[in-house]
């Protein structure tokens, strides 16, 4: 990505992930470059002339799932943009998995899982770095609205999601990202599992040292006991 640089030859996605720095302090500086670039093309891809509406029927039978209804889940999304103090984004995801895929805490709980989850992020935070995996991302920095709607966030929240949102593209997010998350659940649940094989192999390795060190350790006292007259 960036030339002679830590970065270099790391996909936009890669390069966020890796400069997020784990949630530890400070994100690394290019963090929000790529974060904004990253979220900003997502957000494009998001609208249709025309859209809005009700979603297909596949991405609806989620969101009655997990919001009760699909006024529910717009409900529930437009408090999050409402609430989003100064610059930030809203977001519709799936959250996969409740495997520890990234070190970062997520704000949604583990259990919580396999299911659409609305969060609300500052600045050029994206969910991936809870793990997380986006299907619709609402702008809601000042310059995303101002022009047209002045203070009235609420109007170009409504204008998008009423009006603007491609909710088949959405679904099809959706159908990757279930699709993905069983996956990378199998792949890690194998890393998981042959982790603690080895684990266990060394710690049974340490303890038929340790017991080999323990019989020496016995023969050499025994040796060096005087011999009673
Ligand atoms: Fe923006």
């Amino acid at each position: 990505m960036i030339g002679g640089s830590e970065w270099e030859g790391m996909s936009l996605g890669q390069m966020m992930l890796a400069s997020f720095n784990e949630g530890r302090e400070q994100p690394h500086p290019p963090f929000f470059h790529a974060a904004q670039v990253w979220n900003h093309d997502f957000y494009w891809r998001s609208m249709k002339p025309g859209g809005g509406g009700k979603p297909p029927e596949r991405l609806l039978k989620f969101i009655n799932r997990d919001f009760g209804s699909h006024e529910g889940m717009i409900r529930q999304f437009m408090d999050a943009a409402l609430t989003q103090f100064g610059s930030g984004w809203v977001w519709l995801s799936y959250k996969g998995s409740g495997l520890p895929y990234v070190k970062s805490r997520s704000p949604i709980p583990s259990d919580n899982h396999g299911r659409l989850v609305i969060s609300k992020t500052p600045n050029a935070i994206n969910p991936l770095v809870w793990g997380h995996s986006p299907l619709l991302a609402i702008d809601v920095w000042e310059h995303a609205y101002y022009l047209d709607y002045e203070d009235r966030r609420a109007d170009y929240v409504s204008a998008i999601l009423e009006k603007l949102v491609s909710w088949e593209t959405v679904e099809s997010r959706l159908a990757k990202a279930v699709a993905r998350a069983v996956e990378r659940d199998e792949h890690l649940r194998r890393r998981i599992l042959r982790k603690q094989r080895l684990a266990q192999a060394n710690g049974q390795s340490r303890a038929r040292s340790r017991a080999r060190q323990g019989r020496q350790g016995d023969q050499e006292v025994a040796r060096s006991r005087p011999v009673e007259a």
